[in-house]
């Protein structure tokens, strides 16, 4: 591969990226020193032992906050210093959340949560918007509880409205935090095969977990302890299912 398609694929650049938590006084060094690439189309885990910085990784990457120092290019062009409502708008049409506690709302319809970024979306019209909401809530097979409300809906298929609603706007990236963390064993089968389809067809897509076995199905897993990465690996099983 030449150097300048290697760069073409390349969708996150994060280049010694620092974040402290200034709290009563308290320091913390959340993050110290990050240096991370991510290709598009990659399946990356990220893993380590609670309060590592795993979650605050994820939000900068989200564009959800800024480092106190270090950079940060996402598909080319550099985010480290927008204004809060220029990182909005990149946000919004760029990443794709999914939390571990879903964070639906809960008086708006299964359609309504999906279709509310897509609100802010200037280049989007309402018939688009609700093509993408139909078409997201298809993928998710959710299509059929589109005027349901959350509260009637179990854990399971809430993420998978949650999912339905990261993908509608068609992000660059896919963030997770702890996808699976609230589920049982099988309504977290059925979301980790969901993301396991949409990484087969392209997605990017960023997980963060404490389960091994979640983590197995990516790619490349990286380890975070200390707010640094201790390692960053291909995960060959994969590889060797894949080839
Ligand atoms: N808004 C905040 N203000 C102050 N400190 C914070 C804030 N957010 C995170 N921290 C601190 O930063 C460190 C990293 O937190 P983070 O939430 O990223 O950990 P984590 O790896 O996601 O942990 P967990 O696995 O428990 O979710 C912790 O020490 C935490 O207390
Ligand atoms: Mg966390």
């Amino acid at each position: 591969m030449s150097e300048q398609t290697k760069a073409n694929n390349v969708l996150v650049e994060l280049k010694n990226i620092n974040k402290m938590f200034l709290t009563d006084e308290v320091e913390t060094h959340a993050l110290n020193g990050i240096n991370l690439s991510i290709n598009k189309g990659e399946y990356l885990a990220i893993t380590g032992p609670s309060g590592c910085g795993k979650s605050t990784l994820l939000s900068l990457l989200g564009l959800l906050d800024t480092a106190n120092d270090g950079m940060y290019k996402l598909a080319g062009h550099d985010v480290s210093s927008l204004k809060r409502d220029e990182r909005a708008k990149i946000r919004n049409s760029e990443i794709g959340f999914i939390f571990q506690s879903f964070n639906l709302i809960s008086d708006l319809t299964v359609a309504e949560n999906v279709e509310l970024p897509l609100t802010y979306r200037k280049d989007l019209t309402k018939q688009q918007r609700a093509k993408n909401v139909q078409v997201a809530l298809e993928e998710v097979d959710m299509a059929h509880r589109a005027k349901h409300f959350p509260s009637q809906l179990s854990g399971g298929q809430q993420q998978r409205v949650a999912i339905a609603r990261a993908i509608a706007g068609s992000p660059s990236v896919i963030l997770a935090d702890e996808p699976t963390g609230n589920l049982d064993s099988k309504n977290a089968e059925t979301v980790m095969s969901i993301l396991d389809k949409l990484h087969a067809n392209g997605a990017t897509i960023c997980m963060v977990t404490h389960d091994p076995r979640s983590a197995a199905r990516s790619e490349r897993i990286i380890e975070v302890f200390d707010g640094k990465i201790v390692s960053d690996q291909f995960n060959n099983d994969v590889t060797a299912i894949a080839v």
